[in-house]
């Protein structure tokens, strides 16, 4: 998407040009010596801006690896998107590196780099975006409460108007499109916020969005405060205004599509609503209630492919290892599940008896024709393209080494196993830990004893332990082996498909020492080597925490 296409203006009071039928707007005649008011009129498209990459990533247990983050770029960029909120490039090299490759590898949507209001930062994220071009965003934030300007940066108004103002300053002098966010806004005093809008956007802001950082706003307030900012700022005419909501009260959802309703064009979240403590607005069903409800929002829509939401959400879980709840609306697993007779027979007398969106609309239902140990390495690669996944050779070869195993202990080998099976290889980098061998003996009358051989590169490290249970001396045998010493949190083990040979997919938890909760995953059709792989899995993910954490600790926000 051009930067121009984004910056397609919700209203325009004095123009009084009518939208087109389908609600968006015909970019006829843009001239280079018009205002972005005048060559984009009025829309009512609603600008999805996911930053699963950025704050759903400071969910605890969350952190991705570089391939991991480019999956979920990837599919961001297949469920079109319009801006990928890619990192904080300042924190560390990794967010920084993260960032950078997106920008040069992913093409369509806008790509866009966090930074405080500090010199550093916004160079930084001003670099990192730089290979994106006139695809670049810089996102500046300064928070604007009494409470953050009392307790945490110690500063009177005037010079929180001052900082923002040489911040987004600074930023439009490296980007033509800038972001501004009054971090706590929803609890910051309206009228000063509104002359904090009017600066950002003085200073050259083309959006600024309002955060609902705490996730204390509700609906009707939160929708008042934006009709609020719309009349009292009349400059809002000239830029995009957006809202970013948390979930601690449940209400991200309800708050964002209040603001929709008062004005606000563009939307901040993440799929799966995954985030910082309750975590963010989820996207997928803010996108799927417009679409839902023309009565409600009339013409307002998105231009999201909505058939790669259910796609992007296990894109997301699989990379990020959060799980998502089988009752979680649009993605869960029984979001379009009918188990009473009343419901199933409706259904089958009329589906919108009982549904009141076509499951195959968010991408659910189609023809599986699973592989088998007989397929060969083109037909498990084109499933892989089919699925969203976009491997290098070196890791199309482990996938397909791990299919064979899987293949010849499994009749049907599903998307999902395959999957899974991706996940794995994907969690694997050079660098890391990769299962080769495990043994375990195990039964009512002897010590459960684990012997594990495990990969780094080129050395082979081997090392037996006993436990409390199998898994237990698994994990035991890998603490040895990697001189850790974890602790288990939490443990699920589910049967990615159905049938006694089902592959088995272990999801855990583990404490290294630090507090921090670091997930891992794991699958095999043995339970005890899933569990084996998702610990080591685990260990590998603390490494990378590690690093990025001595980082982060060097500066305060
Ligand atoms: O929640 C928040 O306030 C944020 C800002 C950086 C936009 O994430
Ligand atoms: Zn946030």
């Amino acid at each position: 998407m051009a930067w121009a296409d984004l910056h397609s203006f919700p209203f325009n009071r004095s123009s009084g040009r009518a939208l087109c039928g389908s609600g968006r707007v015909a970019a006829t005649n843009i001239s280079p010596h018009k205002s972005i008011k005048e060559n984009y009129p009025m829309s009512d498209k609603v600008i999805i801006f996911d930053t699963t990459l950025r704050d759903g990533e400071q969910c605890p247990g969350a952190s991705m690896n570089l391939r991991e983050k480019m999956e979920v770029a990837r599919q961001l960029a297949r469920a079109n998107v319009d801006v990928i909120e890619a990192g904080f490039p300042v924190i560390s090299d990794g967010d920084f590196e993260a960032v950078h490759t997106i920008a040069t590898e992913v093409h369509g949507p806008v790509i866009c780099g966090l930074a405080r209001c500090v010199p550093g930062d916004i160079d930084a994220a001003a670099a990192a975006i730089q290979p994106a071009g006139e695809r670049g965003r810089i996102h500046v934030f300064l928070a604007t409460s009494s409470i953050h300007r009392e307790f945490k940066l110690k500063k009177a108004r005037e010079e929180i108007l001052r900082l923002l103002t040489e911040g987004v300053q600074r930023a439009r002098g490296l980007a033509r499109d800038v972001e501004f966010s009054p971090e706590d806004a929803s609890r910051t005093e309206p009228e000063f916020l509104a002359e904090v809008v009017r600066a950002a956007i003085e200073a050259g802001a083309t959006t600024v969005n309002i955060p609902d950082t705490v996730g204390y706003a509700m609906p009707e307030q939160f929708g008042e405060l934006i009709s609020y900012l719309r009349g009292q700022v009349s400059a809002l005419d000239d830029a995009v205004l957006s809202v970013h909501c948390h979930d601690d009260l449940g209400l991200a959802v309800a708050n964002s599509l209040a603001a929709v309703r008062a004005g606000a064009r563009q939307v901040e979240g993440t799929f799966n609503g995954i985030g910082e403590r309750a975590g963010n607005c989820a996207l997928e069903e803010v996108i799927m209630a417009v679409k839902t409800r023309p009565d409600v929002y009339g013409h307002i829509h998105t231009t999201v492919a909505h058939r790669e939401i259910l796609k992007t959400s296990r894109v997301v879980s699989r990379m990020s290892g959060l799980h998502v709840a089988r009752s979680k609306a649009i993605v869960g697993e029984n979001a379009f599940a009918h188990s009473s007779g009343i419901h199933q027979d409706g259904i089958l007398k009329k589906r919108e008896t009982y549904e009141i969106m076509d499951p195959v609309e968010v991408g659910w239902g189609g023809t599986e024709l699973p592989l088998t140990k007989h397929s060969g390495r083109h037909a498990m690669t084109a499933r892989l393209v089919h699925l969203g996944f976009d491997l290098p050779d070196s890791q199309i070869a482990s996938v397909f080494e791990r299919f064979k195993e899987i293949g010849d202990k499994k009749k049907f080998v599903y998307d999902d196993d395959l999957a899974a099976l991706v996940e794995d290889a994907m969690s694997s980098p050079e660098e890391a830990y990769t299962l080769d061998y495990i043994h375990v003996t195990s039964g009512t009358a002897t010590i459960p004893t684990a012997t594990v051989r495990l990969r780094r590169g080129e050395k082979t490290l081997q090392d037996s332990s006993t436990g409390n249970g199998a898994v237990d001396a698994a994990m035991q045998a890998i603490d040895r082996i990697t001189r850790r010493n974890g602790q288990l949190c939490e443990y699920r083990v589910e049967a990615v498909t159905q049938g006694r040979d089902a592959l088995g997919e272990v999801t855990l938890k583990a404490n290294f020492g630090d507090g921090q909760l670091i997930t891992g995953k794991g699958a095999s059709t043995d339970v005890i080597e899933a569990s084996a792989r998702a610990y080591v899995n685990a260990v590998n993910r603390a490494e990378l925490s590690l690093n990025r954490k001595t980082q982060v600790e060097a500066f305060s926000i």
